[in-house]
């Protein structure tokens, strides 16, 4: 029980947004791990957008994995639960206080075999990525490439098949969709995984619950095996 529990204060709404998919179904298993449950959540014909456990006061909401660092930096979600590309990219202020170690894959630049050559001789060539923002960094910031980055929404491994681009720097999971379109891990950007975030004037406020969360959560990651 905290200090506004024990003098009898109504405590506030701790609200979590979660990146819409796979991702939310294996953050709700493992928060479900350390007792965090919402039965709402559950029904698959529910049209609802927020979901809430009355009794731990709780509120969960799913969003696209790009607004919920928004959400989470306005305040809007005290805690987000979102990958590191997503964190990457959109760049936003908030604490990022766990890797939740589950949905891991790799960022890279991929491409086909004879783009290699390009990348070792620092030739001005086409990125396609939907990671603008990690490409730049990656190509200016750390391997100081000067290339042309081009924006796309999806199915990314198209543009060198198409020759919209010499590379592209996406997420590998397994590599079988580079390996089915002939293309293959030429440069690893960074590893990823799904971590937790926090809004940085939540963590103070509701410092007592959001770090029996986090520790609560770690306790269950030592134990566990990896996801
Ligand atoms: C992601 C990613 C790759 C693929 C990698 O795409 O962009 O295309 O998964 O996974 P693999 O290494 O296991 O084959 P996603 O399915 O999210 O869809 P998208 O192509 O529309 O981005």
């Amino acid at each position: 029980m905290n200090k506004k529990e024990r003098q009898g204060i109504l405590m506030d709404y701790i609200t979590i947004a979660l990146a819409k998919g796979r991702l939310a179904k294996k953050a709700m298993d493992m928060l479900e791990e350390i007792g965090i449950t919402c039965e709402e959540m559950k029904d698959p014909d529910s049209r609802k957008l927020i979901f809430s456990n009355e009794e731990l006061k709780l509120r969960f909401f799913l969003a696209k994995a790009n607004d919920v660092p928004t959400y989470v930096e306005y305040g809007a979600a005290d805690i987000g639960i979102v990958g590191k590309d997503t964190i990457l990219e959109e760049g936003r202020k908030m604490y990022e206080v766990l890797d939740l170690k589950m949905g891991k894959c790799r960022m890279c630049v991929a491409g086909p075999e004879s783009a290699a050559e390009l990348l070792k001789h620092g030739e001005l060539i086409r990125v396609a990525t939907k990671y603008p923002g990690i490409a730049k960094d990656y190509f200016y910031n750390k391997k100081h490439q000067t290339v042309e980055i081009i924006k796309l929404n999806g199915s990314i491994e198209l543009a060198p098949i198409v020759g919209l681009s010499e590379v592209i720097v996406d997420i590998v999971e397994t590599g079988s969709t580079l390996k089915e379109n002939g293309l293959v891990v030429l440069e690893e950007v960074c590893p990823l995984s799904a971590r937790m975030v926090v809004n940085q004037v939540s963590m103070k406020m509701e410092h007592e619950r959001i770090t029996r969360l986090i520790n609560d959560l770690k306790v269950v990651l030592a134990s566990g095996p990896s996801r």
